[in-house]
């Protein structure tokens, strides 16, 4: 069966189970679904700026309120958690909008207030069952990365957004950011020739020790659990993945992968503290990840390998250097190397809140959406798959 009879959904419903397939069945004869059945979407108008609820008032949702601050269109209006001091921490951040109204419990949350959005900010293990809560209350979903923890888990939280009519955006802001939107749009238009591989890397230390009263008594810190987290490939991989991905502009294939937890002067975990993965995709490129939690100093760089030129990439500069094959005469001059600082303007975290107002007013499709996050999950998984069979793993086969 040649791939190149297959559009990009096609290739995604492929991996699909049966039941989740026949969840998808809305899709047209396109295998797109905006053009038949457009988000169901709630006008600002008279009722004031979009509503958002909260679920899961940890670390990140600082980072969320910060810039939520200073997005008009969006006033966080309730806050979920189960640690109630947390959201009181919370609450005090936000500088707009009405006094936000406080739950415990999620469902409560979804029932009590008229909400037009949610964000999942919760632990990773725990981003399907809130998302799909909210989205079968009615309401568009903003999901921090990664998206899941399974490809099933996506396929699931896919077909109830299709089935719901409701936005699902993945959290990787990266694609909002003004640096990465540069960086992938002059690879775009470089004349490096077919990209064949990339080197990509997320080094870093370790989590944060968290406070004392930070989760409920007993209850251990997510990021050391394997099933909770996912260990470093989902929690650090899931943002290079998602670059690597775009960048590539292809769907991941097969993935081997080694990864374990290395530094046993770290606290004691189960989540794995390093991983190499290798991904096969569609294109014939083959991406090589590594992550670990145990770097100190700058991160490194990521390169891309096309085939007359190398592409360097770090959080501030893309460098493109050309070149040909010793030993084959040369057929014209090479282009001028390109060194180019990357535009500042942020993460991508303000960007992405400002691109979901537009997605909430019916201006945009969801972006990165659920299919994007899933192919992310599609490497994570096969990688911890195939460390733990000590095999190759076809990613369509992984449910
Ligand atoms: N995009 C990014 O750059 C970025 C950065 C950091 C974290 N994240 C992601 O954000 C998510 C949260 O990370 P974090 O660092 O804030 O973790 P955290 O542990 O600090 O926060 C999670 C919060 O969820 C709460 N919670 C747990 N179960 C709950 C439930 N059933 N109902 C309501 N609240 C519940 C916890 O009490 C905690 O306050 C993770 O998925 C992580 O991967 C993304």
């Amino acid at each position: 069966m040649s791939l190149e009879r297959f559009s990009r959904r096609e290739l995604i419903r492929e991996g699909l189970v049966a039941g989740e397939a026949a969840a998808l069945t809305l899709l047209g004869a396109h295998g797109t679904l905006a053009g038949n059945s457009p988000l169901i979407i709630n006008k600002p108008g008279d009722k004031g700026p979009f509503k958002l609820g909260i679920l899961g008032c940890g670390n990140r949702s600082k980072s969320h309120i910060s810039v939520l601050n200073d997005v008009s269109e969006i006033d966080v209006a309730a806050l979920c958690d189960i640690v109630p001091h947390k959201m009181d921490q919370r609450a005090k951040l936000i500088r707009k909008g009405p006094k936000p109204r406080k739950y415990i419990d999620m469902e409560k949350m979804l029932q009590q207030e008229d909400l037009d959005a949610i964000a999942i900010l919760t632990p990773n293990h725990l981003h399907k069952q809130g998302t799909i809560a909210a989205l079968e209350a009615g309401k568009h979903v903003f999901c921090e990365k990664p998206m899941a923890l399974t490809v099933a888990d996506c396929n699931e939280m896919i077909a109830v957004s299709e089935r719901t009519r409701r936005a699902l955006q993945i959290g990787t802001q990266r694609r909002h950011s003004n640096a990465y939107k540069k960086a992938v749009e002059t690879i775009r238009k470089a004349s490096v020739g077919k990209i064949l591989s990339s080197d990509v890397n997320s080094y870093r230390g370790d989590w944060r020790v968290p406070e004392e009263d930070e989760y409920p008594p007993g209850v251990e810190y997510w990021r050391l659990n394997q099933d909770k987290c996912g260990g470093v490939v989902y929690e650090m991989g899931a943002h290079t993945i998602d670059v690597n991905n775009w960048i590539f502009d292809s769907e991941p294939l097969t993935v081997v992968s080694l990864q374990d937890v290395n530094n046993l002067a770290l606290r004691t975990r189960s989540s794995t503290d390093h991983g190499g993965v290798l991904v096969r995709y569609a294109s014939g490129a083959m991406m090589n990840y590594g992550g670990n939690l145990y770097a100190y100093g700058p991160s490194g760089a990521d390169y891309f390998f096309a085939v007359n030129g190398t592409i360097t990439l770090t959080a501030g500069e893309l460098d493109i250097h050309y070149g040909q094959a010793r030993g084959f005469p040369t057929q014209k001059p090479l282009p001028k190397p390109v060194k180019m600082k990357l535009p500042g303007g942020g993460d991508g975290t303000m960007d992405q809140w400002t691109y979901f107002a537009r997605v909430l007013a019916g201006q945009a499709d969801p972006y990165p959406d659920g299919y994007m996050g899933r192919q992310s999950i599609q490497i994570c998984q096969g990688a911890i798959a195939s460390a733990q069979q000590r095999i190759v793993i076809n990613v369509n086969e992984l449910a």
